[in-house]
């Protein structure tokens, strides 16, 4: 039998794969990592946490690459193909960044000094990295972080354009929640692609997270990849889960094999969906529970490394 990244391989996608998460342990849990280090199973590997702005750099111009790197030398090592996760985000980034009073060329220089600093890095080793993410807010209007309040949009052209400077070999993406379905927040995101593409912004591709409940994935997956693939983009699966609420059922475990099956399906029917990653495959390390209270298992395997049905839905899909 074959393994979802063989499945995955056979089907005509580049991967499927994992977020992994190493400020947790995990690479220290032997069972954890017999069972993620088979390239039969997993051929990519995206950082949770190890290449966010707090960890990476910590204080101004000064990066610790010490969890960066181990994600990065076990790509190496097995042959995974490595995200960058990610370069400029409103979220978990160090108090400097937060409670310094940025004029805008302050604030652009240590946005240049940091997409520079990670992507060139791991130039060469990097298949696609989330350069921007999560900029918009639901409603399609630019969320208004430090970047957006003291640069404009402009923060988003920059760090894509000092992106490919660093590293002319990576595919840049900007990654977003609530784009993987038709509506307001896709449109909007679809504009600013547009908008990049005439002013010869480097952009080449998307990531849908596809953080999705139980019984309530959306139904207009495939209809809106289709789009994004008409504005001559690849796109990828970047953050799949499919939490539900706890306790589980059997009823809820066989719902969550079809929402698998479903969105991984819609991967296969437009062929500019590349890949597909899991935010974990574990319920054991899955940050659902701590982040949505009430709503857990979100994941392929249990937390008892065991497969569930949602393993099946995956395979089946492939
Ligand atoms: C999450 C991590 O998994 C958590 O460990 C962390 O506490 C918060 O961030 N969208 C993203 C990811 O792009 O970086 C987030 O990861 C989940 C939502």
């Amino acid at each position: 039998v074959l393994g979802l990244n063989e499945l995955a391989h056979a089907a005509g996608k580049n991967y499927f794969g994992s977020a992994v998460d190493n400020t947790l342990p995990e690479f220290t849990d032997p069972t954890y990592m017999s069972i993620y280090l088979n390239w039969d199973q997993f051929g990519q590997i995206t950082p949770a946490n190890a290449m966010k702005w707090m960890y990476i750099e910590p204080e101004p111009g000064v990066f610790n690459f010490t969890l960066g790197n181990q994600i990065a030398d076990l790509a190496s090592d097995y042959d995974y193909v490595l995200r960058g996760h990610n370069g400029v985000w409103y979220s978990e980034l160090p108090s400097w960044v937060t409670s310094t009073d940025w004029n805008a060329t302050g604030l652009a220089y240590a946005v240049q000094r940091h997409v520079n600093g990670i992507v060139s890095q791991y130039a060469g080793r990097v298949y696609a990295w989330d350069v921007v993410n999560e900029p918009l807010n639901d409603n399609g209007t630019y969320r208004e972080d430090v970047f957006y309040d003291t640069l404009g949009a402009s923060y988003i052209s920059l760090a894509l354009e000092t992106a490919r400077a660093a590293d002319p070999n990576a595919k840049l993406y900007i990654n977003d929640y609530n784009i993987e379905y038709v509506g307001t927040k896709s449109t909007a995101m679809q504009d600013l692609i547009t908008q990049l593409q005439a002013d010869d912004v480097p952009i080449d591709g998307v990531g849908m997270e596809s953080h999705f409940i139980v019984g309530e994935v959306p139904t207009t997956l495939v209809e809106n990849f289709q789009a994004y693939e008409a504005l001559g983009l690849e796109f990828a699966i970047t953050e799949l889960d499919i939490r539900m609420e706890l306790p589980a059922t059997e009823e809820s475990y066989e719902q969550q094999k079809q929402d698998y099956y479903t969105v991984v399906n819609a991967c296969m029917q437009v062929s500019a969906c590349v890949g597909v990653t899991v935010w974990d495959w574990t319920d054991k390390y899955s940050w659902i529970p701590s982040s949505f209270p009430g709503y857990g298992d979100a994941c392929p395997w249990d937390a008892d490394y065991q497969r569930k049905p949602a393993y099946d839905g995956i395979a089946i899909a492939f």
